[in-house]
């Protein structure tokens, strides 16, 4: 008996497998500094905790409507629509069990097998992963590190781009770099998408991880809104990635499609989560609160504790909870060619568990730096100062 041969195309999250390997040696009796995690450790907000329980014991435990409640997706419409200085009305909207979800059903929706898809690399992998699994072609796409942190290669975009595209795929802000992207930048790629008429997904799952400034979409810019479609999550605004709750929002064709999609793989999502998220999402500004200045202080205290680093320098993300650090001269300091060897003798030596660029995407040709990835969403402060100060020493020897 043989499995599919189209198997053979799907792709995983391999940071998966670090999270094994950290479950490992934390078994042989190692206390680990978990920064491999985009997983965070901060409690879900009470008011959706007991909004739950209510709806649970108010008996809104049965199936829904495929595309998700009607209240949810009004609130869900004016929720992102008011974010993003745009209007979308609930048809627009399609309730999803997480973000992921949104990428398959995204691509399925708007490619043809053959079709090709531009997609961020260093990126999520499952990006990759859907396209080649779904019979297109995954075209990536870099950044260019500039001192004050990523900008997308506008340059290598354009250069991309042929009769055969179909789809970009747009991660602002982005996992793992930390990249965000200026007004300029924005209105470029927009300007690209416009001009050969492409489809975009703008994967939003960051897009209140915001520590400083104004959040910014690409759906705001006159000709994006009726090509893109938004991937929402709760998972990170509300620590609530366990729960399985997000949204497809975009162009009602696609939605409506993606609609069809829900009944075919999950018939609905959690009927008591979105009862509970109808009265949350009203009531969420964009701005600090208590999740956001947790991650802000942590963020603060890593980025301090990874520039005390000899050979080590990196500018503070506004937003996301990723740091992807250029460990180059590391690298050449211990005469590694594999940045997973780093990866893997820092477990050993320190303790400590971070991902490497190798973890987001296949490596570009010619790729020459060398790059790992902390998270500090799912570790404490006085954590990050201790096992960053581990590393210090091992990076240093
Ligand atoms: C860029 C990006 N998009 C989508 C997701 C998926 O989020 P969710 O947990 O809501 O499925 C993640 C999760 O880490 C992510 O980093």
């Amino acid at each position: 008996m043989q499995l599919a041969t189209q198997l053979d195309k799907l792709g995983t999250e391999t940071a998966f497998a670090v999270s094994g390997a950290a479950a490992a040696w934390a078994a042989k009796g190692h206390r680990v500094y978990p920064f491999h995690l985009g997983d965070i450790n901060i409690a879900t907000p009470a008011n959706i905790t007991e909004a739950t329980y209510k709806a649970i014991k108010d008996g809104y435990t049965g199936y829904c409507p495929a595309a998700g409640i009607p209240e949810l997706r009004a609130v869900l419409a004016a929720d992102v629509g008011s974010k993003r200085g745009v209007h979308y009305s609930a048809e627009q909207v399609s309730v999803q069990p997480g973000g992921k979800p949104v990428i398959g059903k995204f691509i399925a929706a708007v490619m043809n097998p053959g079709d090709e898809v531009l997609y961020p690399n260093p990126g999520y992998p499952i990006y990759e992963s859907q396209i080649e699994y779904l019979g297109g072609v995954a075209v990536p796409y870099g950044y260019l590190e500039t001192p004050t942190g990523f900008a997308l290669d506008l340059d290598a975009i354009k250069r991309s781009i042929t009769s055969r595209t179909r789809a970009l795929i747009y991660n602002n802000y982005q996992n793992p770099s930390g990249a965000q992207s200026t007004r300029q930048e924005m209105e470029a790629l927009a300007a690209l998408a416009i001009e050969h008429d492409l489809w975009v997904m703008s994967d939003d799952a960051y897009y209140e991880i915001l520590y400083s400034g104004q959040a910014e979409s690409i759906v705001n810019i006159p000709g994006m809104q009726e090509r893109t479609v938004i991937l929402y999550t709760c998972s990170k605004r509300f620590a609530m990635t366990g729960w399985r709750l997000g949204a497809a929002i975009g162009p009602k064709a696609v939605i409506d499609v993606i609609n069809k999609l829900n009944t075919n793989v999950e018939s609905c999502s959690p009927h008591f989560i979105q009862r509970a998220m109808v009265e949350a999402i009203p009531g969420d500004t964009t701005g600090p609160d208590a999740i956001i200045e947790t991650l802000q202080e942590r963020r603060d205290v890593a980025v301090a504790g990874l520039n005390a680093i000899d050979g080590i320098s990196i500018a503070a993300p506004a937003s996301t909870f990723y740091l992807f650090p250029n460990v180059t001269k590391i690298m050449a300091r211990k005469g590694y060619t594999d940045v997973n060897q780093l990866m893997t003798e820092a477990l050993t030596t320190t303790d400590v568990s971070f991902c490497t660029r190798k973890h987001f995407g296949r490596p570009l040709p010619g790729e020459k730096e060398h790059y790992i990835r902390l998270a500090y969403s799912g570790i404490d402060t006085e954590a990050i100062k201790t096992g960053l100060a581990r590393l210090k020493e091992y990076f240093e020897a």
